[in-house]
């Protein structure tokens, strides 16, 4: 991306801290895994926002005034035998665009420095483990220069509020990573799904694991850095275990495979579900379920649009899996009622006990409130028929172009008294990943068929 948009951004965060406001946005800290070794470092998703950089040991501060000053790695010969390259703050004004750019050593020296005689301090709250102490460190030092004029900061501000509404709608440069990251995984799904026939077609033992491997393949071969999340890859049963990972269960034959996994690419998440017949063609009870969810899932595609509430997708899918329930002698009709009880009393909660959807970008379970911000005061509260807890109802976000979010209905048979045999251990979820358009939204992970029929014959060939 052209080095400007960061420029933009950052310009977007000095108007809104304020002239005499600054803003500190560390990077992620490299974590230990075991002994001399680290997990693979991810950059902070609000440092990378702002500056595109993906070294570690780096900090940004904006100041209102519109400059912004670059702490990173020095260049260092001997480390970069081992570690790699470094951009160095030489490089860094021209390579980033930022006003200036220091050594990360002297952190502790010029924070002091450059928080002097500003009124307010913004930094993400709870984010950075330490931060808070820092900065609380670092005005101490501001503090015991008063007496010598200087003012110290008399406010301390959550920078995520500001930095989460301009996550939310994606740009044009964001939502064509977005479209590409989609895209490899759709493939990887393709991927796992003829490998899942064509081995057990071969007469081969077929372990979630092996399917697992193809994901990864066509991540990696796309040129995604990584999974964007822990894949699940779930055999049989094990699908209804929501938070499952790939492991090393048996695919059977006549079983369904679920597969939620995507890659992350330059910094952007998918998050895709597809769930088929492990040899390749459904039986008729898994059939049913899939149809049943595959029709809620295209209801709330069909509410997904500018002026709609986040709510929506989720209130039109939970109406027909409910009254798919019903229908299919889930839920037993002299129990529970008909459509609007089964509803209001959240008896579908047994069989579809997750929201249809969240904000994705550069975090799966990306940022933004969801909440309309105009209509915060408006709550009212009322008791979960379920849990029992008070739930407070406040107004759902107003979908506007540019902003993505996953579609992500299922239905998870555990067996139980009263539940049709043939059901039992059934579980299913298809989910895509959807960009908000004028005119309705753009559904960029469909390069992996979702209807039975293209899955069945794609898995024949
Ligand atoms: N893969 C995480 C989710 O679907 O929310
Ligand atoms: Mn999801
Ligand atoms: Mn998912």
């Amino acid at each position: 991306m052209s080095n400007t948009l960061y420029a933009q951004r950052r310009a977007r965060v000095a108007q809104q801290i304020g002239p005499q406001g600054i803003a500190l946005i560390p990077t992620a800290l490299e974590r230990p895994r075991n002994r001399d070794n680290d997990f693979l470092f991810r950059f902070d998703s609000y440092f990378h926002y702002l500056t595109g950089f993906t070294e570690p040991n780096a900090f940004l501060v904006i100041t209102g005034d519109g400059k912004s000053t670059l702490l990173c790695a020095p260049k260092d010969a001997e480390r970069e035998i081992w570690d790699g390259y470094r951009l160095g703050p030489q490089a860094a004004p021209a390579a980033l665009t930022v006003d200036a750019a220091l050594p990360i050593g002297e952190l502790d020296a010029q924070l002091p420095r450059l928080l002097e005689n500003r009124e307010v301090v913004w930094f993400p709250f709870a984010i950075h483990e330490g931060l808070e102490a820092r900065v609380g460190g670092w005005l101490t030092k501001v503090r015991a220069r008063v007496r010598f004029g200087a003012l110290c900061p008399e406010q301390q501000r959550d920078l995520c509020g500001i930095l989460d509404e301009m996550r939310l709608v994606k740009d044009a440069h964001e939502q064509d990573l977005m479209r590409r990251a989609a895209a490899i995984s759709a493939r990887a799904h393709v991927r796992a799904m003829r490998t899942s026939a064509r081995m057990l077609r071969a007469g081969q033992e077929v372990r979630e694991y092996h399917l697992d491997a193809e994901l990864l393949h066509e991540f990696r071969a796309g040129g995604s850095q990584c999974a964007a999340y822990g894949s699940i890859v779930a055999a049989g049963a094990n699908a209804c275990v929501l938070h499952y990972r790939a492991d090393v269960a048996p695919v059977r034959d006549g079983e369904l495979v679920l597969i939620d996994a995507g890659c992350e690419l330059d910094g952007y998440a998918s998050d895709v579900t597809r769930t088929f017949p492990a040899n390749g063609r459904f039986t008729g009870p898994q059939r049913a379920l899939y149809d049943l969810v595959l029709a809620s899932q295209e209801a709330a595609v069909a509410v997904t649009k500018p002026g709609a509430r986040f709510t929506d997708p989720h209130e039109a899918s939970v109406k027909v899996l409910a009254q798919g329930m019903l229908d299919l002698g889930l839920l037993d009709r002299s129990k529970v009622g008909g459509l609007q009880d089964v509803i209001d009393s959240r008896a579908y909660f047994q069989f579809y006990m997750h929201r249809t959807g969240h904000w994705l970008g550069m975090d799966v379970h990306d940022c933004g409130s969801y909440v309309e911000p105009g209509e915060v005061g408006q709550v009212s509260e009322r008791k979960d028929p379920v849990s029992g807890e008070t739930i407070q109802n406040r107004p759902s976000r107003v979908l506007r172009p540019g902003m993505v979010l996953t579609i992500e209905p299922g239905i998870y048979v555990r067996p139980a008294a009263g539940v049709p045999p043939q059901f039992h251990d059934i579980g299913i979820r298809i989910e895509d990943d959807a960009i908000v358009t004028e005119g309705g939204c753009e559904l960029i992970s469909r390069g992996v068929p979702v209807k039975a029929d293209e899955i069945e014959a794609l898995m024949a060939g």
